[in-house]
């Protein structure tokens, strides 16, 4: 397993700008290089209401918009809980962007009361995040948001 304070120590160390877009772009670059077998990570924010607009992201070309109604990812966006699926195939309404996803993690990020975005993990192993996968990565969420500011 990943040595997840160690890599949030890392990610505050890397976020050192205060730029919102900046750091998600940082954050998921840093992700994708630290943390094994994942095919995408990114983000997607509520720049729309209810609809996820596609945002800093490392992998193959997205879909987007993902309206709050669909997916795994608008899940997460009108729940505001964590969405963690073992087996993507399993999930009726799982938006396929690319075929070698099997596995997935949602977080969505929300700021001063209101949803900002998700941060979307996807990886080709099923069964990939395990609850403390979960945890640490929900830090990492905790990090990128506590070094940024959202207002500009
Ligand atoms: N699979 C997601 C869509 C986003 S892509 O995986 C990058 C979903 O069902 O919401």
């Amino acid at each position: 397993m990943s040595d997840y304070p160690r890599l949030a120590r890392q990610l505050e160390a890397l976020l050192d700008s205060r730029d919102w877009l900046t750091n998600a772009a940082q954050t998921c670059a840093f992700i994708m290089q630290e943390i094994p077998d994942l095919n995408w990570a990114g983000f997607y924010l509520q720049r729309r209401a209810e609809t996820l607009i596609l945002g800093p992201f490392q992998g193959k070309p997205a879909c987007n918009p993902i309206p709050f109604s669909k997916g795994v990812c608008g899940g997460a966006a009108r729940t505001r809980q964590t969405q963690r699926v073992d087996d993507v195939h399993s999930i009726a309404d799982h938006i396929a962007c690319d075929a070698a996803s099997r596995s997935e993690l949602v977080i969505p990020i929300v700021v001063d009361g209101a949803l900002w975005g998700v941060l979307d993990l996807d990886s080709p192993r099923p069964a990939r995040f395990t609850r403390d996968d979960q945890t640490g990565i929900e830090h990492l969420v905790a990090t990128f948001i506590a070094a940024s500011d959202f207002s500009g």
